[in-house]
């Protein structure tokens, strides 16, 4: 009912011509949205939903309300939203929940028995730095992207997302070919260094946002276009359709516009959907004068 009252005042801005349906940004609650998506329609969903201190998450003058610290009750309240992103995932379409320690196991197991422990793809640790110390014990300073598979069948796109390689102490470089030689069995093996590599299911390579990037918004819990941009490109490619149920400053829509990807984003607070209608807007408008349109975008407030 909500869902169609705010879909009665539609904005709609054209960056120029284009055959894809319009991208959008929709302000309502995530399962709301989740369940209005056509079965199969979707190649790829990122969520980061709130979890944690239970109060308000203040950014640079902008804010929202974050879910209460009790596992249980997070997982009861996320359960149905699951449920409805593996039903709108494309045969081949992957999910990824954006977690941390506190939630990431109760999380895992709701997913398990959802999607079935054989479509557990990876566990992506994400590693930072920066943020407090602890006194206690280790520094807490990862976290988690759990990534589910629709279907056995699902998509995987390694070389969209290669890294540079860089040479150990045990690697010998010739001609632009890394060799490394198996100590026991005597095998020597051979890599292009122009190649990259796939990286592994952790990556300390992609820093939090500090204040000074660029990229930040002000909004609380932004996360870096670079993080998302990885996930996209792992499992979609150009023209494929991606979703965020809890889009905040609208990281995944950003990144999706960029890289000409179709997207349908929400989140319940006006913040966020100012936010990212403002980055939308200008990244699309940047983007049609360099000469790739993307399409019109839809904002249902
Ligand atoms: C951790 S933030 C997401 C940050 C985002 N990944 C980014 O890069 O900016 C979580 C978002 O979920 C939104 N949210 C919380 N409960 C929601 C609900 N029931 N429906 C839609 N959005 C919700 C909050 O308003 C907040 O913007």
């Amino acid at each position: 009912m909500e869902q169609i009252e705010l879909d009665l005042r539609v904005r709609r801005v054209e960056f120029g011509a284009s055959t894809r349906p319009a991208d959008r940004i929709v302000h309502a609650d995530a399962h709301s949205v989740a369940v209005a998506e056509p079965a199969g329609s979707l190649d790829a969903i990122y969520i980061d939903p709130p979890f944690g201190t239970g109060t308000i998450r203040q950014g640079r003058g902008l804010r929202y309300s974050d879910r209460a610290d009790d596992p249980d009750a997070f997982v009861a309240w996320l359960s149905p939203l699951l449920e409805a992103s593996r039903d709108a995932l494309a045969a081949h379409g992957s999910l990824f929940v954006h977690l941390d320690y506190r939630a990431v196991h109760y999380v895992k197991v709701a997913l398990d028995r959802l999607f079935g422990r054989d479509r557990f793809v990876n566990e992506i640790v994400w590693c930072y730095a920066v943020g407090g110390k602890s006194r206690r014990g280790f520094g807490r300073k990862h976290d988690t992207i759990l990534w589910y598979a629709r279907t056995d069948d699902w998509a995987f796109y390694p070389d969209a997302v290669r890294v540079p390689r860089r040479g150990g102490s045990h690697m010998r470089l010739v001609d632009g070919i890394q060799e490394k030689t198996d100590r026991k069995t005597g095998r020597v093996y051979r890599y292009p260094v122009h190649a990259g590599k796939v990286p592994e299911d952790w990556w300390t390579d992609i820093e939090t946002l500090n204040h000074s990037d660029r990229e930040r918004t002000g909004y609380p819990s932004q996360k870096p276009g670079r993080l998302v941009e990885r996930v996209l490109c792992a499992v979609t490619k150009p023209g494929d359709r991606v979703a965020d149920w809890f889009s905040g400053s609208g990281t995944t829509a950003a990144v999706a516009q960029r890289l000409g990807r179709g997207f349908v984003v929400a989140d319940r607070e006006a913040d966020a959907i100012a936010v990212c209608t403002k980055r939308l807007v200008a990244q699309g408008h940047e983007l049609a004068r360099a000469g790739t349109p993307p399409p019109a975008l839809e904002i249902h407030r």
